[in-house]
C-alpha cells in the first residue's frame, strides 16, 4: 500500500495568484467522523447530512460495514448507517490502522456488545499518541482491558450492557479518548462523570447528536461531562458541522495572497482563536451572511502563538499558520502544546526557501522571505496544507508529492482552489 501512495497522485501548483471569490466550507471530519462511529450503539438508523467526501470517510465506512454495520451514501453528502448486523467485534487491523478515529469504534462495541479488540490506531505521525485515556475510562467503568500480542482487547464481564458508570479523571483532555469513553458511558448502568473532558467543537456534536438518540449528556462544551447510562439508544438524524479547520485554512489561504475570500458557511462562533490571530497578523475579517469574509491588503504582521486545546488555537492550525508567517514582517515564535511531533512540515517549507528553526516542540519563523517552487511532500494532512499554502505565494512551480494524505481531510481540494484562480493540477 505504502508503495503505491508513494506512486499516488501529486499536486503541481503555479505560484502567485490572489485568491478571490467564494468558498464554500465542507462538512467537518472530525465530526463526521465520530458521530459515524456513534451509529453502532444502536440498531436503528443513524443519518448524517453534510458529510464530506474524504478519504477518512471511506476508510471508516469500509471499516463498519466489515464489522456488519450497513451504510448506504447519497451523491449529496447524506450518509444512512445501520448497525443492526454488527457480529464481528475484532476490529481488522488494515482499516484500523489507517486513520485515528477508528479506535472510537471501541467503546460503542464494549458497551453494546461487552466485548471489542483493535490494533492501535493509525493516522498522522505527529508525536506519541498514546490510548491510555481511552483505556483507563473503559477500567473505571467495570471492562477487563488486556493486551493480547497487538491487540488490546476490552471486555465487561457481565456481557452486554454491563458496564457501570463512574467517574473518569482524563490526565489529558484527549478528544477521541473524551469520545469513546462517552460513548460507552451512555450505555452504562448509572451516572457516569468525565473530568478534565475535551471541549472542543466536534465532541459536543457527538454529545448533540447522542441525545439525539436518546443519550443523558450534559455539560455539553465544559471539561466536566456528566452521563446518565440509558438501556438503549434509538436512530437519529444529525447534519455535520461544518469544518474549522478547512475554513481555518482558506482564510490563511486569503491572507497569504492578499486576497479577498468570503467563506460560506464557516463555523465562526467556534474560530475565535484562529480569527484574532489573523487579525494580529492586519487581515480584515467580518462576519458575513452564512458565513466570513477575510481579506488583507497591507503588509502581513509577525505574531507568535501557542497551539492548544480548544478554545486555543487547534493544534491541525498550527503548520498552516507557520506557512502564513512565513510572509510576515518580523520575527514569529510558535509553541506546540498538543504534539509532540508536530514540526515535519518545518524540512519541506526550507525547501521553499522558508526561514524557520524548530527545537522540540517550538519553532522560529522569520519573514518575509520570497519562497520558491520546489519538489515537496504533504507529510501529514495539515503539513500538506501548509506546503500547499506556501506554494500558493512560491515564485514558480511547486510538485507536492503524497497528497492522499491530503485527501484524508479535505474535500476537492484542488477543485475548489482551481474555481479561486489558482493553478493547480492533480497529477
Ligand atoms: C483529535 C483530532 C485531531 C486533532 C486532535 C487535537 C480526530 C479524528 N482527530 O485527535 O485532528 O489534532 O484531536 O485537537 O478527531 N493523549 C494521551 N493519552 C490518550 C490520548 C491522547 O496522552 O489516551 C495525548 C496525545 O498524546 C496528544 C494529546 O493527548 O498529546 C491530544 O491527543 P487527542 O486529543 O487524543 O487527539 P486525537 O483525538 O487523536
Amino acid at each position: 500500500m505504502t508503495t503505491q501512495r508513494a506512486r499516488g497522485p501529486r499536486y503541481v501548483v503555479q505560484g502567485g495568484t490572489v485568491l478571490r471569490g467564494a468558498v464554500r466550507i465542507s462538512g467537518a471530519k472530525n465530526a463526521a467522523l465520530a458521530q459515524m462511529c456513534a451509529s453502532l450503539l444502536t440498531g436503528e438508523d443513524v443519518v448524517l447530512t453534510n458529510v464530506p467526501a474524504i478519504s477518512d470517510v471511506d476508510t471508516l465506512g469500509e471499516l463498519l460495514t466489515s464489522i456488519g454495520a450497513s451504510i448506504e451514501r447519497s451523491p449529496n453528502g447524506r450518509l444512512r448507517l445501520n448497525a443492526r448486523g454488527v457480529n464481528v467485534f475484532d476490529a481488522p487491523t488494515e482499516l484500523i490502522t489507517e486513520n485515528r478515529a477508528s479506535f472510537q469504534i471501541m467503546g460503542p462495541l464494549l458497551t453494546r456488545h461487552g466485548f471489542a479488540s483493535s490494533s492501535p490506531p493509525g493516522g498522522d505521525v505527529i508525536g506519541q499518541r498514546p490510548i491510555d485515556v481511552h483505556l483507563g475510562g473503559f477500567q473505571a467503568m467495570g471492562a477487563k482491558v488486556s493486551r493480547q500480542g497487538e491487540r488490546f482487547v476490552a471486555e465487561a464481564p457481565g456481557g452486554p450492557g454491563s458496564l457501570h458508570g463512574a467517574r473518569v479523571f482524563m490526565d489529558y483532555p484527549s478528544v477521541s479518548g473524551t469520545q469513546n469513553v462517552m460513548m460507552a458511558a451512555t450505555l452504562a448502568r448509572g451516572h457516569s462523570t468525565i473530568v478534565n473532558a475535551a471541549t472542543e467543537p466536534e465532541v459536543q456534536e457527538l454529545c448533540h447528536l447522542l441525545n439525539a438518540m436518546g443519550a443523558r449528556i450534559s455539560g455539553i462544551g465544559s471539561q466536566m461531562l456528566e452521563i446518565e447510562g440509558v438501556p438503549e439508544l434509538h436512530g437519529a438524524e444529525i447534519a455535520v458541522m461544518p469544518d474549522r479547520i478547512e475554513a481555518g485554512t482558506f482564510a490563511i489561504a486569503a491572507v497569504m495572497t492578499g486576497g479577498d475570500l468570503e467563506l460560506q458557511a464557516a463555523p465562526v462562533a467556534v474560530m475565535d482563536a484562529l480569527l484574532a490571530k489573523l487579525r494580529a497578523t492586519g487581515a480584515t475579517i467580518e462576519a458575513c451572511e452564512g458565513g466570513l469574509r477575510v481579506a488583507r491588503h497591507g503588509a502581513i504582521h509577525a505574531t507568535s502563538f501557542q497551539a492548544l486545546p480548544y478554545p486555543g488555537l487547534a493544534t491541525d492550525l498550527h503548520a498552516p499558520m507557520a506557512a502564513l508567517l512565513t510572509q510576515a514582517t518580523g520575527v514569529s515564535i510558535i509553541h506546540e502544546r498538543v504534539f509532540d511531533n508536530r514540526m515535519l512540515y518545518v524540512g519541506e517549507l526550507r525547501k521553499m526557501g522558508a526561514e524557520i528553526v524548530s527545537t522540540g516542540s517550538s519553532a522560529i519563523v522569520s519573514g518575509p522571505t520570497q519562497l520558491h517552487g520546489a519538489h515537496v511532500r504533504a507529510l501529514d494532512v495539515r503539513a500538506g496544507a501548509a506546503v500547499l499554502l506556501a506554494a500558493l505565494v512560491a515564485q514558480g512551480q511547486t510538485v507536492i508529492d503524497e497528497v492522499y494524505h491530503l485527501d484524508r481531510g479535505y474535500e476537492h481540494l484542488d477543485d475548489k482552489l482551481r474555481a479561486l484562480g489558482v493553478q493547480i493540477e492533480r497529477a
